[in-house]
């Protein structure tokens, strides 16, 4: 019996890692530790047997980059043990595919899960910005009609699985920006007991904190971008759900070419490595910040799903356990208009005004003027995104450093 670890963080130090000793006249030959890239587009076979099975799609075989490449396999498999972590004895029953950003991940998953002409998707409101601008303005030039939901009241998703017959509703465990959680179990149900797909954006969560497939959602996506790589220097994205779905999603991928290159799996699948340590850390540091910020006089809110005071914190102490609140916060900076938010943003010394999470560092994001720039000014009023609201992705800096930062920016 091969040795499966337990945890977690094992399981992401060596997921979708061959042992490759070979033993050779008695002896056992050297084999690196760390694994490579696998560069080449092409393969060849001995046979035409086997280049026909590779062609036919047996995903064990390689034949063109753009089909399939073992060092995006090793990451692919990687991903699989963790989101399977809950059910390590079922990890056969399911496939990941690596795209080349996140936002490939949310189309290929929609265009897999069948959101195509004629057909109705919902999302969640307060969803990450391009996925809102996809359903909203891209989709509905394809035909496809998009409507939006409140994820957290799961009377108003029963309404609209029964009156708009949605194929898919688009979620995201903690949303982006608005730090919502939302109840993948109760959503997971509502939508199967509709004909409804149940995706599920679980980039701010990561399969650190949530593994969205064990509690029955269809598809999981990724921004790799993020937590996954960790680091800031790739873009990538994932999807992942049960084999019988992997002919379609696997047949768009390749059709539409919304791969990932070997070097890029090869740095996130070595981000994965350290991705516990990090988040775990990240979220000690986001709940230090967000307690110690909360009664500063120049906010007038901070959203954190691990404060008291945020809507879903039982919910999130529920799906998340012991592991954390995720580690992006929300400060709502009091009566400030986007000059003052300017003004805030370039005051920071160590945190850095980018548009990205899940980084090292710490950054922070002006929502309306970033993220969410492609929604009109009342679809941000609609969906809760203030003039004043920043988003404050925590890093790994010491935590008292973040704050310190942070206060005397607001109090320049
Ligand atoms: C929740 C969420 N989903 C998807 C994406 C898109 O990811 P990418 O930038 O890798 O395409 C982002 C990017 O910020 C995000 O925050």
């Amino acid at each position: 019996m091969p040795f499966v670890p337990k945890s977690i963080d094992s399981k992401a130090v060596h997921g979708g890692e061959a042992r490759r000793y070979a033993s050779r006249d008695g002896r056992v030959a050297a084999a690196p530790v760390a694994g490579g890239i696998a560069p080449s587009i092409g393969y060849v076979y001995a046979d035409s047997d086997h280049l026909d099975r590779a062609l036919g799609g047996d995903p064990d075989l390689y034949v063109y980059g753009r089909y399939g490449n073992p060092t995006v396999a090793a990451f692919e498999n990687a991903m699989v043990e963790l989101e399977c972590h809950d059910m390590p004895e079922r990890a056969g029953e399911y496939f990941a595919l690596a795209t080349g950003s996140g936002m490939a991940a949310v189309s290929l998953a929609a265009a897999a899960c069948g959101v195509e002409a004629g057909a109705t998707v919902a999302a969640a409101q307060d969803c990450y910005g391009a996925t809102y601008s996809l359903v909203d303005q891209l989709w509905p030039r394809y035909g496809v009609r998009g409507v939006f939901v409140d994820a957290t009241d799961p009377g108003a998703v029963e309404r609209t699985l029964v009156e708009e017959r949605p194929v898919a509703l688009i979620v995201e465990t903690i949303s982006n920006p608005l730090l919502k959680v939302v109840d993948i179990p109760r959503l997971a149900a509502l939508c199967h007991a509709h004909d409804a797909l149940l995706l599920v954006d679980n980039t701010f969560a990561t399969p650190v904190l949530f593994r969205p497939l064990a509690h029955g959602a269809d598809v999981v996506i990724h921004s790799a971008t993020k937590y996954i790589g960790g680091h800031g220097d790739v873009l990538g994205g994932v999807v992942a759900a049960c084999s019988e779905m992997r002919p379609a999603f696997w047949e768009h991928q390749k059709k539409t070419g919304a791969n990932l290159g070997p070097h890029e799996a090869w740095l996130l699948h070595r981000g994965l490595k350290t991705m516990p340590l990090r988040v775990e850390r990240q979220c000690r540091n986001a709940r230090i910040v967000a307690d110690r910020l909360r009664s500063h006089p120049a906010l007038a809110g901070v959203r954190y799903p691990g404060l008291p005071d945020h809507p879903q914190h039982e919910l999130a102490g529920r799906m998340f356990g012991c592991r954390g609140f995720g580690a992006v916060v929300g400060l709502e900076l009091k009566d400030a208009g986007r000059e003052d938010v300017f003004r805030f943003l370039e005051s920071l010394q160590m945190v850095q005004p980018a548009t990205t999470v899940g980084d090292l560092y710490s950054l922070v994001l002006y929502p309306s003027h970033a993220s969410h720039r492609a929604l009109s000014p009342a679809q941000r009023a609609a969906v809760g995104i203030s003039d004043g609201l920043v988003r404050l992705a925590v890093g790994v800096e010491e935590p008292q450093d973040i704050v310190a930062d942070i206060c005397a920016a607001l109090e320049g």
